[in-house]
């Protein structure tokens, strides 16, 4: 096995560090975020950083980083309350890594990618067309991370969109049915391969 001590991860060249410590945690889930201004321009950005946080009530978060540059998706959902989690589908790979690129505040990622903005339930962030999971949420709250300055965003889940044919029975999603993606690293787009799904595990006898 190769191996990285701390001290070896703080001596790599910065792009390799940058690649190592995001793959090394795994498959990540890849989400475009979507939000529109006070002045009504859309935005969208890819995410893989959106987690669970509870069922009970309905609780996403996704990890913000350091705002010390300019954050539209922050600033957006901050003053309008409001964003959407949008699954990638494997399609759109290329266009929702564009989304990444920095873009002025003024200029709307939907109009530089063939990515489309569709508005459902009233809700005033846009969704990203096309999206076989598409879900609404409204700001909650934000914790400071004052290792690395990071934001910790809690989203409640207000609207949930599932492609009719994904959803099963017994709730589950099928994410092989709505050609989500994942994300290893930064800049890799995965399509993930069911194997198994299990009973609720109980202790042995
Ligand atoms: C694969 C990938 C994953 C990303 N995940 C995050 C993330 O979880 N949190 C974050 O703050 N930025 C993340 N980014 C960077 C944002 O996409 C980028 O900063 C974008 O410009 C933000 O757009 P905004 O300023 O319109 O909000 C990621 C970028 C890529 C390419």
């Amino acid at each position: 096995m190769k191996y990285f001590s701390e001290d070896d991860i703080q001596q790599l060249e910065k792009l390799f560090r940058i690649n190592l410590i995001n793959s090394c945690t795994g498959y990540k889930s890849a989400n475009l975020l979507a939000t529109k201004s006070e002045d009504g321009i859309e935005n969208v950005a890819v995410f893989s950083s959106v987690i669970h946080l509870g069922s009970n009530p309905p609780l996403l978060g996704f990890i913000l980083r350091p705002t010390t540059v300019a954050r539209n998706t922050y600033d957006n959902l901050k003053k309008t309350k409001v964003f959407t989690v949008n699954h990638i589908h494997k399609n759109s790979i290329e266009d929702a890594h564009h989304t990444s690129a920095k873009y002025d505040g003024e200029i709307s990622e939907f109009d530089k990618t063939n990515l489309n903005a569709e508005y459902k339930n009233e809700f005033f962030a846009p969704f990203v067309k096309g999206a076989n999971v598409q879900i609404g949420c409204s700001f909650k709250n934000e914790y400071f991370i004052k290792e690395n300055d990071c934001l910790l965003i809690v989203g409640a889940i207000k609207h949930l969109h599932i492609k009719e044919n994904a959803l099963q029975d017994d709730g589950y999603i099928s994410l092989e049915k709505t050609h989500s993606v994942a994300i290893n690293g930064l800049d890799g787009y995965t399509l993930p391969n069911l194997l198994a799904r299990f009973e609720y595990a109980r202790p042995k006898e």
